[in-house]
């Protein structure tokens, strides 16, 4: 099989695998989150604002479709319908990794489709950080992006019989994105997480925004290991970082670049907990998926609704003004997560 076919198989096989990983996780660290109740709030729920901002781009909503796919006739079809409910939710949306729509043209329209199906919306390019940075403008050219998310996914290459080994020049290639891309360069992990050191050294390479995608949802060891007949790397699963430790991680970096938080968000609650921990919006990516597969368009579309509703009911019992006020909001650490701020010393 050439590689292109091979990249079309695993964009399938993908989804396919993402629909049937219901978490592995049987615990999730928002769960060692705990807001505070007050009584008296003194906000009207009708004044709640839900919009957010990064760079110069308004996001109506905190919430956005995070990056999962295109690169295959099917899944070109499903990028179809995730870009019709962004537009019918007001989400913002990426697709998924371009690399096989920068190599074949015809593959291409199972991207732009996105921007043709959304022309208003705010739509993220995606690739990773080792193609030849030329790919780069081709895939913001491909889908008109507002932004560029560049994605960091070392131990799913390393477990996918057919990935990537080479991780040498990683760094000098966004330093040279940062130089020649004019629009916002988001650096994001793929459910694994980041550290203090990875956020610091991301911020002195000059990046700006970063989207943690922790450990708790879409797990990708677990997925590539499903489709690697030759090695057994079950051990692996629990690798990285949970998205609310990820987010304790970047606190010392919250004023000095935008975080998105993203991994394992099971409902409003954690949308607005990760907001709390300086978050300024949160990406959605198998939920979604799930919920379209399983039910359809009309289904998914009332629940990312009924999410935002559920955003802005709990933001009124919170007292919170608009999403950066839920900064402000007391919020308790316990169990694992407190463990681990000890020991990493952060307060
Ligand atoms: C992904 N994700 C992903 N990320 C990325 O930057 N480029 C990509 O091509 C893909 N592909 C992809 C396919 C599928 C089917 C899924 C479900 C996910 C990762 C995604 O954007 C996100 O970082 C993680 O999935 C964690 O979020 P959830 O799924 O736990 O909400």
């Amino acid at each position: 099989m050439n590689s292109e076919n091979q990249r079309e198989m695993r964009k399938n096989e993908h989804v396919h695998l993402v629909s049937k990983q219901n978490s592995i996780e049987v615990f999730s660290h928002f769960d060692d989150l705990h807001f505070v109740h007050h009584s008296l709030p003194e906000v009207n729920y009708e004044e709640i604002d839900i919009t957010t901002s990064f760079a110069n781009i308004q996001l109506g909503r905190p919430i956005y479709i995070n990056a999962m796919t295109g690169g295959s006739k099917k899944t070109g079809e499903i990028n179809a319908l995730l870009a019709e409910i962004a537009k019918t939710t007001g989400l913002a949306m990426a697709v998924g990794s371009q690399h096989a729509g920068l190599r074949n043209e015809q593959l291409a329209d199972t991207y732009k489709i996105v921007r043709q199906k959304h022309p208003n919306g705010i739509i993220f390019a995606n690739i990773g950080a080792d193609v030849p940075i030329d790919f780069a403008r081709k895939a913001i050219d491909m889908v008109e992006a507002n932004a560029l998310q560049v994605h960091l996914n070392v131990p799913q290459e390393l477990v996918m019989y057919e990935g990537e080994r080479n991780f040498l020049d990683w760094s000098k290639k966004i330093e040279q994105l940062i130089k020649i891309i004019e629009i916002p360069i988001i650096i994001k992990e793929v459910g694994f997480g980041m550290s203090m050191e990875t956020i610091s050294f991301l911020h002195k390479l000059g990046i700006q925004y970063i989207d943690i995608s922790g450990r708790g949802g879409t797990n990708f060891i677990w997925v590539e290991n499903q489709r690697n007949s030759q090695i057994n790397y079950e051990y692996l699963n629990g690798w990285g970082q949970s998205t609310v430790i990820s987010l304790l991680e970047a606190q010392n970096w919250l004023n000095k670049l935008t975080v998105f938080a993203s991994g394992g968000v099971r409902n409003p609650l954690d949308i607005v907990k990760s907001c709390s921990l300086g978050a300024r919006a949160v990406g959605i990516a198998g939920p979604i998926l799930r919920k379209l597969l399983a039910e359809g368009v009309e289904a998914t579309i009332k629940q990312i609704m009924d999410w935002l509703e559920g955003i802005q009911v709990i933001m009124t019992m919170l007292g919170a003004r608009k999403i950066s006020d839920l900064q402000e909001c007391p919020i308790i650490v316990k169990n694992e997560v407190f463990e681990w701020c000890q020991l990493r010393e952060i307060d």
